[in-house]
């Protein structure tokens, strides 16, 4: 009997991302999406099992053992030092992690206020960049605060730039390119990997298939 994997993955939209390429992987796609409360799915016939977490915490359950890999952004991954492999890149959950402010507003050349989610990736960019800042930790919402004087900046994810502009705020700074990436249990890495090596070759090659297919799209598309 094939034993379980279990893999640890994000709720929300890139979780409706990742099913597509692991429907490639034999799993069942409405497993996942299925709209219930059940925070474990198994796909069955496939042997692998799902935990469908916070996106922050998946990098947990995967560095302590309760998965043996994860899906998870890389701005959680730049906020923590996980123990974790990182073996494949996704290339799903694509956005961008930028320095925005009010639109046509400078801020102040001394010592900003920035808010965000993001505290360590932030205070290491604006050391790199040799500027100080008091960064301001928020749980969400960030756009909120230089429109209503909490902070000068924020630092936050940016995907089609819609948020952004509907409070009146620009980019100004890129701070990195995010996307989502398969994360692996160091130990599991190693016991599991007749199990675990498969799994990500196929990913490998799904992930290879659609790079390749948006790079060149066939004509007429
Ligand atoms: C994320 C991010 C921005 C928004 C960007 O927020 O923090 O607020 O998406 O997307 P856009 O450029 O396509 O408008 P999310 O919806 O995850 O909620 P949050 O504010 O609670 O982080």
């Amino acid at each position: 009997m094939t034993e379980i994997l279990t893999i640890a993955l994000p709720k929300g939209r890139v979780l409706r991302a990742v099913a597509p390429l692991l429907g490639r992987a034999g799993v069942d796609p409405d497993v996942l999406l299925a709209d219930d409360r059940s925070l474990v799915r198994e796909a069955r016939g496939v042997g692998l099992r799902f935990l469908l977490v916070k996106p922050d915490d998946v990098a947990t359950y995967v560095e302590y053992g309760a998965a043996e890999l994860g899906v998870c952004g890389r701005d959680t991954l730049m906020e923590r030092s996980y123990d974790v492999y990182q073996p494949l890149d996704l290339g799903v959950g694509k956005c961008r992690m930028v320095v925005a402010g009010v639109a046509g507003k400078a801020a102040p050349a001394d010592v900003p206020r920035v808010a965000t989610k993001y505290s360590r990736s932030a205070a290491l960019h604006f050391a790199r960049k040799g500027v100080q800042a008091e960064v301001i930790h928020l749980h969400g919402s960030v756009e909120l605060a230089p429109v209503t004087g909490l902070a000068d900046l924020i630092v936050d994810l940016v995907e089609t730039g819609e948020t952004l502009a509907q409070n009146g705020l620009e980019e100004r700074d890129l701070v990195a390119q995010i996307s989502s990436v398969l994360v692996a249990n160091r130990a599991a890495y190693k016991l599991r990997q007749e199990r675990i090596r498969p799994l990500i070759e196929t990913l490998r090659a799904v992930v290879g298939t659609r790079e390749r297919r948006a790079s060149h799209p066939p004509a007429g598309t």
